[in-house]
């Protein structure tokens, strides 16, 4: 009897413990977002057209699932007889349901943006003290994803805020994606496994190779110190909670080769997926970026394991990142102005995950190789591989026993 309470209580304290929604986003949320390409200059017809080409594009075949509407879907204030949000009626004459029914009848998923604080970044309603209204809201929208930021926030404690919001999505009853965008500055990673399925780990991404761009009073931060922000934080990641080194910038003004390392990083680093071009006008080269399904394979590999550097050698950068049935994603990264030469003699190297024991043992197993940007076999670990990375550029490779 005394072993059936203890079961009991333990079973309880689980499910009182657990409070999130489980099984969101066992691997990495893949979507579109609306921010990096348009900022408030949203409406319905653009949402429509984006959820077209999401579909025509092989986007969605891809695995991009959710279209994410960021700051300046509502009106500058909420109705004043029932206190909730209003989508902007200039931009959003039809009101926000049926462009969720719409992105649905696409097969895709929908997503809003609010904020933790007073007003949104862009100055539009926060949701501080109607996190339990505005939830309810989300789910008679029937949305699937809320990016919830961190403007106006004076005085506020993140994890209390964050945890309130988390409770109230709960209680509206509607299994939704709750996306923490608190730059890292709380260091979510420490308490929001439970909270939510992603969590900002910096602030704003740029479309920069290296480098920050300086606003004032904030900076928007380069692709490559985002990596290297990144270090130490892979332990807090895995299936369904996220470390996100924010939105991507594909397609956004870097050369090719930046692009390419920019998401073959992000994929190396379990990260979100989320596009943030303009999908209507993209050219062919971001479109087989975008859409690079071995890429997105070692992105979204079951195991959710977050890749890490393994070497550093004169800025020729190798990263690893340990797959299913024993597979390894190998990623050379080239961060200087010139062309570098690989010398990797596999049999030599002896790769060790001891955070999540994994090891990758080219000597006593050879693996065969394939090259996932050339899209080809590229023979095995039995001999030295010796190949020129260009400047800026990654040679990413899948290895298999
Ligand atoms: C913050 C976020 C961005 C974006 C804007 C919207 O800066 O970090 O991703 O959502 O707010 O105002």
């Amino acid at each position: 009897m005394k072993k059936i309470f203890f079961f009991a209580f333990i079973f309880c304290s689980t499910k009182m413990y657990a409070q999130k929604f489980e099984g969101l986003a066992l691997t990495p949320p893949m979507g579109w977002n609306s921010w990096n390409t348009f900022q408030t200059k949203i409406n319905d017809s653009l949402v429509r057209e984006i959820a077209d080409v999401m579909v025509s594009s092989g986007m969605k075949d891809a695995g991009y699932t959710y279209l994410v509407l960021d700051d300046g879907w509502m009106s500058r204030e909420r109705d004043s007889v029932t206190g909730n949000l209003v989508p902007d009626p200039k931009k959003f004459p039809n009101g926000m349901k049926v462009l969720v029914d719409y992105v649905h009848s696409k097969g895709l998923k929908f997503g809003l943006y609010n904020c933790a604080g007073t007003k949104t970044c862009a100055g539009y309603p926060g949701t501080r003290g109607y996190e339990y209204q505005d939830a309810r809201f989300y789910a008679s929208l029937e949305i699937d994803y809320l990016k919830f930021d961190w403007c106006n926030t004076d005085g506020i404690n993140a994890k209390e805020a964050y945890t309130t919001m988390s409770k109230a999505l709960k209680a509206a009853g509607r299994p939704i994606v709750f996306s923490l965008c608190e730059w890292g500055t709380n260091k979510p990673w420490e308490w929001a496994e439970n909270v939510g399925e992603l969590w900002r780990t910096t602030g704003d991404i740029s479309a920069v190779y290296d480098g920050y761009i300086d606003h004032g009073t904030w900076k928007q931060t380069g692709v490559m110190p985002i990596v290297d922000l990144q270090k130490g934080l892979r332990k807090y990641a895995g299936p369904g909670h996220w470390n996100d080194p924010d939105m991507l910038e594909v397609g956004n003004g870097m050369s090719v080769a930046e692009d390419r390392t920019h998401f073959s990083m992000w994929c190396m680093l379990a990260a979100p997926l989320m596009a943030g071009n303009d999908l209507r006008k993209m050219s062919k080269e971001t479109q087989s970026i975008l859409t690079n399904k071995e890429a997105i394979a070692i992105n979204q590999d079951k195991l959710g394991i977050e890749g890490f550097q393994y070497e550093d050698k004169d800025s020729l950068e190798v990263w690893v990142k340990p797959l299913e049935n024993d597979d390894w994603a190998v990623c050379f990264l080239n961060r200087s102005a010139k062309p570098m030469k690989i010398n990797h003699n596999w049999k030599d190297e002896l790769i060790t995950d001891p955070l999540f024991h994994k090891t990758m043992n080219a000597k006593e197993h050879p693996y065969k190789i394939r090259n996932v940007w050339a899209k080809s076999n590229a023979g095995d670990t039995q001999k030295p591989l010796v190949a020129i990375v260009p400047s800026h550029d990654v040679m990413m490779l899948r290895l298999t026993k």
